[in-house]
């Protein structure tokens, strides 16, 4: 299978170009390689590398940006995706993207389910939405994952925030009234692969269209962030590698008394009915958060010069 994927430098798309690896060729142009606003170009690319799959992780990420910068979000988050969608329909390709949890105003209690009727708070959301929208009335096959609260060890994001906050010493306001399913890069690239890999060998319960990708269980991001201190705190090794003296002081405030450029919505949680059928299993938002710190750990201690690996001995108590 030939797969061709934007955006690999981001949080996502870096994930994606390692969970893709084992389905095929993966091909990864980068930002100026093949830069999305040039829609003409991006036609002709696809058209030339005739790939059996488009990957899309490129996207106009910067939230509070956006407000400022409409014609550019709009362009790289809605245009691009009408013209990849026109070119995969020409050659009956697959086109994977990405929606996200800001296509909702955050206003109804509930969990968001698949049908339900968004309404953006802010001009990324409304790009967004037209790129999915884009993408649900083209006609080319398609799986439109919707994921929320992304993060990963690399680029900018909440928990690389936090971190250097605490490195620098400071202590954390973070906002107690915003809640959704806090999920990483690696856990949304791994399920891509499980889906690209169904659709391709025809798997009955392959889902395509539109899925809601998110871990299981939410929480606020002060409770996010609180559970990243608490797991550090529970592993000074961590703590040091970071370069964290002591664990920071997390006190809750309100979005009133946190005001961003862009409103964010306050309550985005997915419904993930669809994704259970679908017979995959979301990781709980703090396992998958213990898993992604532990990738920071040191290496276990090193093998003896000509001898066997030694296992590192557990802590007392260990059963
Ligand atoms: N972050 C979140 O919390 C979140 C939540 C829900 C959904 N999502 C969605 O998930 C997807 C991946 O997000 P992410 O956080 O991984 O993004 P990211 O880390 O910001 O990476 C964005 C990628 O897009 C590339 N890019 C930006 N403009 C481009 C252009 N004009 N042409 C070509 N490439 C361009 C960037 O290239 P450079 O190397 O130049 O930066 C980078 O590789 C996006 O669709 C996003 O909307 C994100």
């Amino acid at each position: 299978m030939r797969i061709l994927l934007t955006g690999a430098s981001g949080q996502l798309g870096w994930e994606l170009r390692r969970a893709l690896l084992p389905l095929g060729e993966v091909h990864a142009p980068s930002h100026a390689a093949l830069d999305l606003r040039d829609t003409v170009g991006l036609r002709a690319h696809i058209a030339a590398l005739r790939p059996d799959t488009v990957v899309n992780a490129a996207a106009f990420t910067t939230v509070d940006r956006a407000e400022s910068n409409a014609e550019e979000a709009m362009a790289v988050n809605a245009t691009a995706v009408g013209a990849m969608a026109a070119a995969c329909r020409e050659l009956d390709a697959l086109l994977v993207h990405y929606s996200t949890d800001y296509v909702f105003d955050g206003a109804t209690g509930a969990p968001y389910d698949e049908q339900a009727e968004p309404a953006p708070a802010n001009v990324y959301g409304h790009t967004k939405l037209a790129g999915d929208r884009a993408l649900l009335d083209s006609g080319c096959r398609h799986l439109l994952l919707r994921i929320s609260w992304l993060y990963s060890l690399r680029r900018r994001n909440f928990v690389r925030a936090v971190i250097a906050q605490a490195r620098a010493g400071n202590a954390l306001r973070v906002v107690g009234d915003q809640r959704s399913a806090p999920t990483p890069a690696w856990l949304i690239a791994d399920i891509t692969a499980h889906l690209v890999d169904r659709i391709r060998r025809g798997d009955r319960r392959a889902s395509t269209g539109l899925l809601n990708l998110s871990c299981s269980g939410d929480c606020t991001w002060h409770e996010f962030a609180l559970a990243i201190f608490s797991h550090l705190g529970r592993h000074p090794a961590l703590m040091r590698n970071l370069g964290i003296a002591s664990i920071p002081r997390i006190e809750p405030v309100t979005s009133g008394e946190y005001p961003t450029v862009a409103p964010r919505p306050l309550d985005t949680r997915l419904a993930l009915g669809r994704l259970l059928a679908a017979g995959l299993h979301p990781a709980s938002w703090r396992d998958a958060l213990d898993l992604t710190l532990d990738a920071l750990l040191p290496a276990e201690t090193p093998a003896p010069a000509g001898g066997k690996r030694t296992q590192a001995a557990p802590p007392a108590g260990t059963p």
